[in-house]
């Protein structure tokens, strides 16, 4: 397979745009596919600081890489959770550190969940009367958290390595059961309803996995490789495997899925006026919520604490 632009040995085959590259035509490719959509969503602009969320996979810290090269104050979060199994939170946080030393220009914070709040994540889900799943648990601390953290700091939105993949399986999974507050809610870019909650964008949405795992590959970055030992058995993975034999049959078909959607979207499909919620000061916290008192994610240390 030769490359499209200049004929040397191609690296990669993307039967989904009919296009296979050399090495150094992909590596050109992918950043100015990822600005391409930067500028198509309006994510940010070049004076703009941005919070990378990095886990240590290969997605977030592609990002933080494609960012950096496209000349964006882009600096990293890494938070902490005290996964413990398999080691993975010390593990993942090893990735980010070695990504970091190796680059001039890439500074992060990391925020340990135990050492700030008390507890980690497995500790919590196990703490919490009725026992709560570790991933929603998960999910609520490290919402909150890049809330905090993005406000503090006065960054101007939160980058995280969502891709394509990701996307589709969560679209599908929400189209299956119509949820529509969820459907309404997906999108490549969601606004700060409040300065005090950051506005989240996901610049690899058009990305495929295989081409961030890809990108990672060539551009020699090291990159945690297991799942997170909790998400074993998640459904979305599921799903994913699912549409990986669709996209077998009908290459492209994950993208059109996603890009005809959101289209559908702009042309007025509507999934019922949400509103915009009323938003009131936690009373613990201070994080905007839409409950009377306290957020979730206070709620969440109040039943862990008594
Ligand atoms: P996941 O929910 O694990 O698929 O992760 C989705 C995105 O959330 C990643 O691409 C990262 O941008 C971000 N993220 C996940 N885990 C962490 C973490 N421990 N610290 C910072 N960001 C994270
Ligand atoms: Fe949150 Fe696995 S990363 S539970
Ligand atoms: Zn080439
Ligand atoms: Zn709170």
């Amino acid at each position: 397979m030769k490359c499209r632009k200049c004929g040397h040995t191609a690296v990669i085959n993307m039967r989904e745009h009919k296009l296979a590259l050399c090495e150094e035509h992909f590596l050109e490719w992918i950043p100015e596919r990822v600005q391409r959509t930067i500028h198509k969503y309006q994510m940010f602009g070049p004076d703009d600081k941005i919070l990378v969320a990095v886990s240590g996979g290969k997605d977030s810290l592609g990002l933080w890489d494609v960012l950096l090269r496209l000349g964006y104050q882009a600096e990293g979060l890494y938070i902490k959770l005290g996964i413990e199994e398999g080691a993975y939170s010390d593990e993942s946080l090893g990735y980010v550190e070695r990504f970091a030393a190796e680059r001039e220009g890439a500074h992060f914070q990391v925020v340990d969940v135990k050492a700030t709040y008390g507890m980690s994540v497995p500790e919590i889900a196990r703490a919490k009367h009725r026992g709560r799943k570790v991933c929603s648990v998960c999910g609520l601390i490290k919402r909150h958290v890049m809330n905090r953290v993005a406000y503090e700091g006065e960054y101007a939105c939160i980058a995280t390595g969502h891709n394509l993949d990701d996307e589709v399986a969560v679209l599908m999974q929400n189209t299956l059961r119509w949820q529509m507050g969820y459907l309404a809610r997906q999108a490549p870019v969601l606004p700060a309803i409040h300065p005090k909650l950051a506005r989240k964008v996901k610049p690899l949405v058009h990305l495929y996995e295989r081409e961030t795992a890809a990108y990672a590959l060539v551009r020699g970055i090291d990159y945690i490789y297991d799942e997170c030992p909790y998400a074993v058995g998640a459904t979305t993975l599921f799903y994913k495997d699912l549409l990986n034999q669709l996209e077998a049959h009908s290459p492209g078909s994950k993208l059109s899925f996603y890009l005809s959607f959101l289209r559908a979207r702009k042309q007025g499909l509507s999934f019922g006026d949400q509103g915009r919620p009323e938003l009131h000061d936690c009373t613990r916290c201070g994080q905007p919520t839409t409950a009377p008192d306290m957020c979730a994610f206070c709620r969440l240390w109040e039943d862990v604490e008594r």
